[in-house]
């Protein structure tokens, strides 16, 4: 595998300039006073203590501190420095400025995550995960913000705090540590139907990914891609490991689980330490705005995927991860992952669920780092000045000399300009959607089954038994029957014989066939069985 020198070394000068060297260095306060910080200042040797000793205090005030919020959720983590290099000029479909070049290479961060786990949990719990990327690119940050399984649990952003709280440990004991065999998340699927069809994905060998070099990514909603002209297109993104995608078994998951609880992040960083890159291309699928409703869902539903026979993808680039962060908690902690971190050429969709996390994102880093000034940490930093007339709060980091930081104004020619809309390359246009209708709160799709069964007919045997096993295990380990009965009920809906195997499983009684329900499959022959719906 190739190093890409340039941006690496570019990307190291930047950083390097925030690196903290203590290298034939005497120690010193925060203020820079040599001390000696062994020993407190005592009224004789043996005390007490004074409360003028200012390094004694300020060396326990600093650890006292240390601390700050984990992420609320996707808390365990592990990231890593590399590059992305695109494959080709795509700006017949995007603005984009990273993608605008045949071989241009765009400095990216990429923290892979657990879901529901502590900050401390182990890594190969089954879970949903998290694969998130920052590109820092010439016009700005654009983070993708995805995760390793194509669909979600839920349709509208509203519904969020009741799926974390559902499969969170549960309140009363805080256990299991990450697990889900707890009663709250499965009494939560079973009554959320649209949860059905990310629950099958994750009880497949997804929720237990062999390492992170190993799993696929999606950005999960549709997303659209505009260009220069404003012409704009639906799209959905996709990373491919190149590494192959792997699982692990339940047994071998609890082994390693038991043996290193860092199996996952001990992977990506030992592989890195020797040189062994991991890598994965970028694509999308890319669909007229007048598709939207064409493929018999709607494409803001992000329960669905978009089958490849419907929509094959395009591959833009290559994403090489080739340095391991200096420190924990300056690079992979603190760095702030945002969907509403997009550039020109990229916009959201209407979808619910996308629309409510452009809220949410930004308000918990307000609270994980006490302050708006998070963007201007090395890891958050933009790789372009910023100029605008945002001032002061908590730790500011930047001199502003502009002293009429309003607009508009005739007395300071330091303030910054504003661009004219049309003026063209660079500058963020105006999306040119639309938007009309009533006031209403109603759900807004439906059918929840059709794709988690097309899911479920696209497993080869040996998977749908992992499957089967897997809702055995966790169900088995309820305390109220009831749940039981009812995931039972909610297989049922997906396909009979895995609710058969799944009652016999858990001794319950045997289900007879919904044959009403199971006709309503409209987009039959798609993922038949044995054939992946997507390029797994
Ligand atoms: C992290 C909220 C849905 C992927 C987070 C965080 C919050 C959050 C508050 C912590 C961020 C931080 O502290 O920096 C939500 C809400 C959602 C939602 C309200 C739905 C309404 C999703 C979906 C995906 C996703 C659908 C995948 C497409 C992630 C990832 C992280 C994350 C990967 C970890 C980012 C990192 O590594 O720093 N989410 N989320 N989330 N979320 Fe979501």
């Amino acid at each position: 595998k190739t190093t890409n020198v340039t941006v690496g070394e570019a990307y190291e000068q930047f950083l390097s300039q925030f690196y903290l060297n203590d290298t034939d260095s005497y120690m010193t306060t925060d203020f820079g006073t040599p001390i000696q910080d062994q020993y407190t200042l005592k009224v004789g040797p043996r005390g007490p203590g004074l409360l003028e000793d200012f390094m004694f205090r300020q060396k326990l005030q600093r650890f006292d501190h240390e601390r700050v919020p984990e992420r609320v959720v996707h808390a365990r983590g592990t990231g890593a420095h590399g590059v992305f290099t695109s494959y080709a000029n795509w700006s017949n479909i995007t603005a984009a400025s990273f993608l605008n070049e045949a071989g241009k290479q765009t400095p990216v961060f990429t923290r892979f995550s657990n879901v529901q786990g502590f900050r401390g949990s182990p890594d190969t719990v089954r879970d949903m995960h998290g694969f998130a990327t920052k590109f820092y690119t010439d016009e700005g940050n654009f983070d993708l913000v995805g995760n390793t399984v194509p669909v979600f649990f839920i349709t509208d952003a509203i519904q969020f705090p009741d799926l974390i709280h559902a499969v969170k440990p549960e309140p009363q004991n805080e256990i299991p540590q990450g697990g889900t065999a707890h009663d709250n998340a499965w009494d939560f699927f079973t009554q959320q139907p649209s949860s059905i069809h990310t629950v099958l994905w994750f009880m497949a060998g997804h929720g237990i990914p062999h390492t992170f070099r190993h799993v696929n990514g999606y950005g999960v909603h549709t997303f659209r891609f505009v260009t220069a002209s404003g012409a704009s297109k639906l799209v959905k993104f996709h990373w491919k490991s190149l590494q192959g995608v792997a699982s692990k078994v339940w047994e071998e998951a609890q082994a390693s689980a038991g043996k290193n609880i860092d199996f996952m992040r001990q992977d990506l960083y030992s592989n890195i330490e020797v040189g062994r890159y991991p890598e994965w291309e970028l694509g999308v699928q890319i669909m007229e705005e007048s598709q939207v409703l064409a493929f018999g869902f709607d494409l803001l539903d992000p329960t669905k995927i978009v089958p490849e026979e419907y929509v094959p993808i395009t591959w833009l680039g290559k994403m090489q991860l080739n340095a391991n962060p200096m420190n924990y908690f300056a690079e992979t902690e603190q760095i702030g992952m945002h969907p509403g971190h997009i550039v020109r050429g990229i916009d959201f969709s209407e979808d619910p669920l996308l629309q409510g996390r452009l809220y949410s994102y930004h308000d918990t880093q307000l609270n994980r780092h006490g302050g708006p000034n998070f963007e201007q940490i090395p890891i958050n930093r933009p790789r372009v000045p910023v100029h605008n007339n945002n001032r002061d709060g908590v730790a500011q980091q930047f001199i502003p000399l502009n002293n009429a930081p309003y607009t508009p104004n005739s007395l300071d020619n330091g303030n910054p300009k504003q661009a004219n809309q049309t003026v063209g390359d660079g500058f963020f246009t105006t999306p040119g959607r639309q938007a009309s209708g009533h006031l209403v709160r109603t759900p807004p799709f439906s059918d929840f089954y059709t794709q988690a069964r097309l899911f479920w007919n696209s497993l080869v045997p040996a998977e749908q038994q992992f499957v089967i096993n897997a809702i055995v295990f966790e169900n088995s380990k309820l305390t109220h029957a009831s749940v039981r009965q009812k995931t039972v009920e909610a297989m049922n809906l997906v396909d009979n014989t895995l609710a058969v195997k799944v009652a016999e499983g858990l001794g319950l009684p045997v289900p007879k066939p919904n044959p009403t329900y199971y006709h309503n499959n409209k987009t039959s022959g798609v993922g038949s069985f044995g054939k992946p719906l997507l390029s797994v």
